[in-house]
């Protein structure tokens, strides 16, 4: 099959050389990467002026086959193929409503010709990601109202190929399961606090982050589901969520004020084990956890054992007995 040799030996030369046919764009000798956006942006603007095929899919699907390297098949198995939607690719100009025309790209080479560009996807694209998001959006941003320009993931040039696949039947970031594994490629720090002794159950499977985390949120607040993060915790902690007769006003204010929202090797997400917790506010005057002359108080110091300030005034989040003033009860 000529895609099949085409891709398998020759796709990086044929790649280059199809850059360097695109150019005057194009810097002669230079690899893909050394192109500037500018010239990047030139070229998809060239190919998003050219035309489109007469015969939409049939045509790509000519070359692009069930032979091929790349599987792109699949697609038909995805939300993208419901031809009785007209709002879907497959409704209207299909394979091209995300690659741009590629009546060019299309033709029959004959020998010594190089292929036109079309555009492409991924991080590793030639094509700029804003012009990849572009595409995406014409569409995203009218139909599911993704609020995306503004957004740390936009702003920090994430592509929406980086999380969502397209040609598989099932795209992974939108499954529990595998969702993770998606974030984890970027954010590996997230990944270990999630293996720390106390933690969200992620891992198990019993939430994902989106139950927290807005992938495309533009709000500014963390990026989370909810406007802040105290409304984010008591979404499902809702008995913490108060008012109390006696609110401990840190508990009233930011719940990451004592916890972390991913993981801890302390128990309960905490930030520090009391007394120290309680200590980062609170005076040791009158309740003591360390002695007079400074030594560290006994083991037995009810400051100290167990669950030190928790021992007494273990409603820490807020007391709704009447005489639960000082969180005793
Ligand atoms: C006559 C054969 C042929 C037809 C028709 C064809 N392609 Fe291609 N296409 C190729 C070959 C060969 C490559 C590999 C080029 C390379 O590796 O440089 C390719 C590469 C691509 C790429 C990757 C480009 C890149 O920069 O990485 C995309 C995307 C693509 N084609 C989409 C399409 C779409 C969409 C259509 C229909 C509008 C289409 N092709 C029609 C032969 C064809
Ligand atoms: C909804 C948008 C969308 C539609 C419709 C679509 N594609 Fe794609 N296509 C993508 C994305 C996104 C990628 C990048 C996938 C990746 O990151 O691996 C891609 C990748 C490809 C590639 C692989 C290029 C490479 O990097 O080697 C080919 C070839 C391709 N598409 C052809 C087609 C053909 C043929 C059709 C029509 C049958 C089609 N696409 C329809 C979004 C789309
Ligand atoms: C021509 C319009 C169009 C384009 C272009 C387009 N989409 Fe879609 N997309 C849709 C429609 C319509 C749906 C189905 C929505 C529904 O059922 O409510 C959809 C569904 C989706 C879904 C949800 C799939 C599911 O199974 O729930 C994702 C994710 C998605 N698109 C991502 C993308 C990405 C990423 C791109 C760019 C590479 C893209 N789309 C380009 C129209 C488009
Ligand atoms: C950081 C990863 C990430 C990026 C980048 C990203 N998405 Fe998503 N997207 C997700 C996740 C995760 C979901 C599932 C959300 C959920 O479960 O609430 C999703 C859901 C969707 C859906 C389905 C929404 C629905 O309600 O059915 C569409 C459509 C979509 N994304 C389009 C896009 C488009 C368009 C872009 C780029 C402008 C993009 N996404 C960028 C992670 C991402
Ligand atoms: C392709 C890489 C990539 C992927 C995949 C990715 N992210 Fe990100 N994410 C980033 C970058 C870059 C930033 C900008 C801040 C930074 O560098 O941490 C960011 C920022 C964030 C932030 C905001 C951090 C802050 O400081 O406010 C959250 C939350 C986040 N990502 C969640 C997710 C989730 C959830 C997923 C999976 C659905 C995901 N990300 C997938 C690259 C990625
Ligand atoms: C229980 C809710 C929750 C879940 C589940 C969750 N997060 Fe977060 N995440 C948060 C909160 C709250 C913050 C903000 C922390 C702050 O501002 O102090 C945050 C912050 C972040 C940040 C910014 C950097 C940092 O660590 O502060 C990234 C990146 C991030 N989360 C990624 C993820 C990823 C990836 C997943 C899934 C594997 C995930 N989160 C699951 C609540 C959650
Ligand atoms: C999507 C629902 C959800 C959200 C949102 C959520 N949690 Fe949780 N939380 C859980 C579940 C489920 C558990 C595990 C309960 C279990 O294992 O019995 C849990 C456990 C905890 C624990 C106990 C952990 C341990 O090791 O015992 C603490 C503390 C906690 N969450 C605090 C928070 C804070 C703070 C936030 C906001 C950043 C938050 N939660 C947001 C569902 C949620
Ligand atoms: C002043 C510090 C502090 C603040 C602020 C705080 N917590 Fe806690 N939280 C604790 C301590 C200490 C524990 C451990 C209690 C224990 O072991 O008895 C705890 C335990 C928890 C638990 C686990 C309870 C259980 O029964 O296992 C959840 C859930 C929780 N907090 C949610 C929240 C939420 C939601 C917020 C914000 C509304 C919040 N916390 C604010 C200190 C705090
Ligand atoms: C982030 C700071 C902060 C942390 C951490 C903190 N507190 Fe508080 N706490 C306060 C503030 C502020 C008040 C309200 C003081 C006031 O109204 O005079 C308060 C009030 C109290 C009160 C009631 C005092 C009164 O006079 O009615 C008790 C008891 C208390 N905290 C115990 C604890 C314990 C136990 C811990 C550790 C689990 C703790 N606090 C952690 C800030 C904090
Ligand atoms: C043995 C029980 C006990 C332990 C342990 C304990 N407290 Fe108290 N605490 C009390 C009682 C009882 C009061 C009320 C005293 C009063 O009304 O005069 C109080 C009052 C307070 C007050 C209010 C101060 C005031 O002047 O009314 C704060 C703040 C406080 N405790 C914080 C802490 C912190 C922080 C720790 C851990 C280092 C801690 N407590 C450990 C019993 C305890």
């Amino acid at each position: 099959m000529m895609v099949k040799s085409a891709l398998g030996r020759f796709g990086g030369l044929i790649i280059l050389a199809m850059m360097w046919a695109t150019a005057p764009l194009l810097q002669a000798g230079e690899p893909e990467t050394a192109m500037t956006l500018e010239d990047a942006g030139a070229a998809v603007q060239a190919v998003e002026q050219g035309e489109y095929t007469k015969r939409g899919a049939d045509t790509c699907l000519k070359c692009h086959d069930e032979d091929n390297e790349y599987p792109v098949f699949p697609i038909f198995k995805t939300r993208h193929a419901i031809t009785t939607d007209e709002r879907t690719p497959f409704a209207g100009l299909q394979c091209e409503a995300c690659h741009g025309p590629g009546g060019e790209h299309g033709k029959r080479l004959r020998s010594g010709e190089t292929r036109a560009p079309i555009l492409n996807f991924g991080k590793d694209s030639w094509t700029p990601v804003k012009e990849q998001n572009r595409k995406c959006l014409e569409c995203h941003e009218n139909h599911q109202r993704i609020e995306w320009i503004g957004s740390l993931h936009e702003t920090s040039d994430v592509a929406c190929a980086s999380c969502h696949q397209i040609h598989v039947s099932h795209d992974p970031v939108l499954d529990r399961d595998q969702q993770p594994d998606v974030c984890y490629q970027c954010h590996l720090s997230q990944r270990a606090q999630f293996y720390q002794s106390s933690h969200h159950p992620v891992r198990e499977g019993k939430m994902t982050c989106t139950a927290c985390h807005d992938p495309h949120g533009d709000d500014g607040s963390d990026r989370l589901v909810k406007a802040t993060l105290r409304e984010t915790c008591t979404g499902c902690h809702a008995e913490w969520r108060g008012p109390f007769l006696w609110e401990h006003a840190p508990a009233a204010e930011d719940c990451g004020l004592c916890h972390r929202p991913h993981g801890s090797n302390q128990p309960s997400l905490l930030k520090k084990r009391p007394p120290q917790l309680c200590q980062q506010c609170h005076s040791q005057r009158g309740h003591p956890s360390i002695n007079a002359d400074g030594s560290a108080a006994s083991s037995r110091n009810p400051f100290v054992v167990i669950k030190g300030c928790l021992n007494c005034h273990f409603q820490v989040h807020g007391s709704n007995h009447p005489s639960g003033v000082k969180l005793t009860r």
